[in-house]
Order: structure tokens, then sequence, then C-alpha cells
């Protein structure tokens, strides 16, 4: 995933340094930037982050008002100064920068190297520039040459195009990776995502999918590649950027956790109408799917779907859905991504939707390409999530399921009136629960002191909580690089179990409910072994106090809900050790906030 940006203003070299670091989360291995001023076109790029890359800059450099910029994830050719975005034509009037990844470039790349261009990275983007100097020395109008350029290429693309042979105008082109165009007094933007612009306008619109944009002074239009124009339509944006910044916290991540009651909240009040829409369209075989913590939020369904409205769901990684064979037709497919961008996670809506599948999509980003793919869809209500690790957005996955449950139940009689209200009264209380935890947040932060020296640790539940151990596992990996394995802890009896040896980490999702009893006999047997055992418990409960080296209580709730409270001090919990080690936990290695190659 990149980031890109684009903006025709006053001052526009400051706006657009100011919307790439705003964009730096989509991917922060190298960066770069090209500006008109005049006839000349000024590019400047480099591998590495943005804050060193503004320090190398020759403030005296940077002029005009209009520019182009990218923040880049590396997919084809290693991060590299070569391989930063914008890419060049040969005559170096043509300046591109592009988020997703072409198919055919291969092939495309070959026939220009025929024709004489000369290429200057191992990037697939780069052969947008060439191709549209192609057709304009065949003697295409610029807006010509980018069209047929975007007709040629396969694959995902959002691009911005700047070029001195029109310096009023910024060109870009959507096709499946997001793209958002705001207007204002200031001037008009274009970028990756709404954030990224809001401090210069809050009228933005969605690019629909396939259409070419032309900004220009005062005016965006919008039009497919045939030249039909189409009806620009902004919206007001409402949230308040406070949410898109770090508000004085040291890390998105941890403003991200601490913002889980508000986004639990606002979740809570998605209208009952497009729940119910959405409950409707489940009928026939069930499958959720999506990948990391969206899968985990999957798995934890399908056992609250059986436990709380006794329906089947079948929880599918979604890299592995086309794969599974699975019977579609007639079938629905709840697909769950923060981002709706995620490549696993549509194709397996683009794979169930062939054989015949209704979608529903659970998604955080309207406008994102699962709600496009969707028959229907939910927004969980969490804002924007910058921090690559999900968190706020995990907790209201789980609480927009919960809620959709909630109706079925209700519209397909297996839920009482009076079981639906007590439910819906005990995710109201949610909110204060996950307060209530984060007030004790320092516990957790004097417990990841002693664990950040660890090298090693298993995330072990029973039932709904192996989801919750499969995503406390991966938060502590994927962002303080301890190895750590989540596994139903009945499981680890059957292999893993070797593995343990003195102090050895053993983290326990234990709260009291159904599965209690079983876990207690799985934490003797670790014990017995020399695990060293952190246990997450309702409050008040002596025994498994007694029994564990370490233990965090958590309000006492309906079983339902400890799925979502229990996961609040594992976050906690990886953050903190994150730190203690020394790394970035917004920007893990090798990760990007959202994963759009397959
Ligand atoms: C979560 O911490 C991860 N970084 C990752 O597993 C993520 O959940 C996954 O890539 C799916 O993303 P999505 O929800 O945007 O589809």
């Amino acid at each position: 995933m990149c980031g890109i940006f684009g903006c025709l203003c006053e001052g526009a070299p400051k706006v657009l340094l100011e919307g790439l670091k705003r964009l730096e989360y989509r991917g922060y291995d190298s960066v770069g930037i090209a500006l008109i001023n005049g006839d000349e076109l000024f590019v400047e790029k480099n591998k590495g982050k943005i804050d060193e890359f503004i320090l190398g800059l020759d403030e005296a450099r940077l002029k005009g008002e209009i520019g182009v910029g990218h923040t880049r994830w590396a997919t084809h050719g290693a991060p590299s100064k070569e391989n930063a975005h914008p890419h060049l034509d040969c005559s170096k009037r043509i300046a591109v920068v592009h988020n997703g990844v072409l198919e055919n470039f291969l092939q495309i790349k070959e026939e220009l190297l025929k024709k004489g261009h000369i290429f200057s990275s191992r990037t697939d983007s780069e052969v947008i520039p060439h191709l549209v100097e192609e057709y304009l020395n065949e003697g295409l109008t610029l807006k010509e040459a980018l069209v047929k350029s975007m007709e040629r290429v396969k694959g995902s693309a959002a691009i911005a195009m700047i070029s001195t042979v029109e310096p009023e105008r910024i060109y870009c082109y959507r096709r499946e990776s997001p793209l958002i165009v705001g207007i204002s007094e200031r001037g008009v933007f274009c970028a990756s995502d709404i954030p990224a612009i809001m401090p210069y306008t809050r009228r933005v619109m969605v690019v629909p999918d396939d259409r070419l944009v032309v900004l220009e002074r005062g005016s965006i239009q919008i039009e497919d590649l045939r030249g039909v124009m189409y009806k620009t339509e902004f919206t007001e944006v409402t949230w308040d950027l406070e949410l898109a910044e770090k508000g004085g916290y040291p890390h998105f991540m941890i403003k991200e956790i601490f913002e889980q009651p508000r986004a639990i909240r606002d979740t809570l009040k998605i209208p009952t109408i497009f729940l119910d829409k959405a409950a409707r369209l489940l009928t026939g075989r069930i499958y959720l799917t999506g990948s990391g913590t969206s899968y985990h939020a999957c798995l934890s369904t399908s056992y609250t779907a059986s436990d709380l409205v006794g329906i089947e769901m079948r929880p599918m990684i979604s890299s592995e859905f086309a794969d599974a064979l699975l019977s579609l037709e007639s079938s629905t497919v709840i697909a769950v991504s923060q981002s709706g961008e995620t490549a696993d996670t549509l194709n397996a809506v683009k794979h169930a939707k062939s054989k015949g599948a209704k979608i529903l999509g659970i998604t955080n980003t309207l406008g994102s390409s699962i709600t496009t793919l969707s028959d229907a869809y939910i927004c969980t209500q969490s804002g924007p999530e910058i921090g690559v690790a999900a968190t706020k957005t995990f907790l209201t996955q789980l609480v927009a399921l919960d809620l959709l449950l909630l109706r079925l139940g209700l519209i397909s009689g297996r839920l009482s009136e009076s079981a639906h209200r007590s439910i819906t009264h005990e995710l109201e209380a949610l909110p204060g629960m996950v307060e209530q935890i984060l007030r004790r947040a320092d516990k957790i932060r004097d417990l990841a002191l002693k664990y950040s020296k660890k090298e090693n640790a298993f995330f072990l539940g029973r039932g709904a909580n192996v989801a919750t151990a499969l995503e406390g596992a991966l938060k502590l990996k994927e962002i303080s690089y301890i190895h750590a394995e989540g596994y139903p802890a009945g499981e680890s009896k059957h292999g893993p179990i070797s593995l343990i040896e003195p102090n050895f980490l053993c983290v326990f999702i234990a709260p009291r409910d159904r599965t209690r009893e079983r876990i207690i006999g799985n934490i003797m047997e670790m014990k017995a072994r020399g695990a060293e055992v952190f246990s997450v418990i309702t409050e008040g409960d002596d025994e498994l106090k007694e029994i564990s080296d370490e233990y965090f209580e958590v309000p006492r709730a309906n079983e339902i809900l400890y799925p979502i409270i229990c996961t609040v001090p594992l976050q906690l919990l990886a953050y903190y050790a994150a730190t203690f080690r020394g790394f970035d936990p917004d920007r893990p290695r090798n990760l990007a906030k959202s994963v759009t190659v397959l």
C-alpha cells in the first residue's frame, strides 16, 4: 500500500509535505515529490522516512503551486531512491505517482524498451509516464494519452500526474485503489484518504472506480474513460481531524487504544435500519472472511453466532477462501476488513460473487472497494486508524457483528425481545468497562517491562477466546518482534507443550465463562513444566489469582463480551513491550496499514 497526494494551491510545497506526513502510515520506506514551477519540473525523492527527507530538502528550490507526492511501501523493486515515486518519462516532462499493482507491466515495459524508452527503476509504476509519453509523441493530447495508457494497463491504480505540457492541471485516475478529491477556497486536492486533505478542505468526494479526474484551479471534473462526465457530489466531513492526529500521545497506536470507548459508543449508534438490511441478507450458508485481525473478528463471531442465535457461520481466512472450494451458491459471505482494500479479502469477495454468493461488507472505510463490491455493508465507527496494528477497529468490528447477530436473532425469531433487550443493555455498558481497564494501563506497563525481555510467548484460550489469544499473539509479534503464538489451550498439549521450559511465558485468556474450569487445567499443565503464567481473569476470581504468576482483572460481563474486553490488556501489553524494546509500534518492519498485494 502507498499514499498519493496532489494539490493545486498557494504554498503547494508545504501542503504537499504536510499531506504526505499524514499519509506516511500507508508506506514509509521511501518518499518523493514533484512540483511545477514555470516550465520547470522539480523532482526530489529518496529512500527513508519523510522527516529525514524533509531535512535533506533545499527549501529555496521548493516553489510552485502545483505538485504531487508519494509515500511508498515497496512491492516491485526494493526501497531505493530510483524506485521511489514520482516516476518520470524520458523527456522529464511528466511526473506520476501511483498506488496499486500493475499486472501487465513487464509486457508493456518490454514494448517500450524496444521503442527506445529508458527506465530508471524496477517498479511497475514507471511504465505509466513512459506510456503517456509514447502516446503524446504519437500526437495525442495529455488527457487522451493518459486515457489510452489507463486502458492499456491491467491491475489496480490510483494515480496523480502533472506535466509541464499542461502546467495548470493535475490528472488523476482511480481503479480499485482508493482516491478522494476535495475542494475549497484554498485550492483543489487529491489523496489516498480523507485525513490527508482535511486541514485544507472538508468538502470531499470519493472518486468512483474507473474514473478520470481533472483538477484545475477552482474546479474538479470527473469523467469515465469514454469522456462521459460524472456528477461531482461533495460531502462535508463532520468528524474531527483530531481523530487522525496524535493528540498528545507518543504514538497513534496508544491513542487509538485509548479511543476505544468512544469508538464503541459510536458503533453502538449504527442505525437499526442498516443492521436490518444487513441481517436480511444473511440466508443460506453463511461464511465469514477476513485477514489478520479482521479474520480474528470472524473467528470470534463464529462462536458468538452459534451461542447467541444458534446459527452456524463458517470463518475462513481470506487468502484460503478460493482454494477451499466452498459451496457458495445461495450463500452469504460476510467480508470483514478495516481498510476495505485488503487484496486477499477483495479476492475472496470476487470469487464468492462469481459463484453466486451475496456479500455483506463490514468495514471502517466508507468508499473503499469493499463497499462498492458488497450487496450491503456496515461501517464501523472507529474513525481513521493510522497505527499499523489494528486496535480500535477490531473492537468495533466485534461490536458491529454482535449488533448484527442481535438483529438477526430478533428478525429470525431465534432471540426473544427480552433477551435482545438485556444483551443490548450489556453492550451499552462496554465503553465503561473498557474505560475501567484503561485506567489500569499502568499495571500492564509494569508487566510489559518484565515480559519485553522474553523471546517467546504462548497465548492460550478456549472457545471464542481462541480468537482473543490469536489476536494477542499477533499484536505482540507484529510490533515487538517477540515470537508469539496463539493456540487453542486444549490443543496445546498435542505438541506445542514440548516447547515449555522454565520461565516460558504463557498468557491465558481465562475469564469467568464456560471454559474457565478447563482453562484452569491447562494452566496447571503449563505451570507443572515451569511456565511463567500471566492470566487475564474476571475481577475477584481468587482461584485464578492464586494459580497465576501475574494476572490482570477485567470487569464481570456477559460471556459474549469477554473477547472484546479481554483484548484490551493484550493490546496494551504489545504496545508497551514494543516501546520498551525500542521499536516504533506505529511502523512495524515489513508491514503496511493495508496489504494490497495477493
Ligand atoms: C493487524 O494488526 C494487522 N496489521 C493486519 O493483520 C490486518 O488486520 C490485516 O492486514 C487485515 O486488514 P484489513 O482489516 O484492513 O482488511
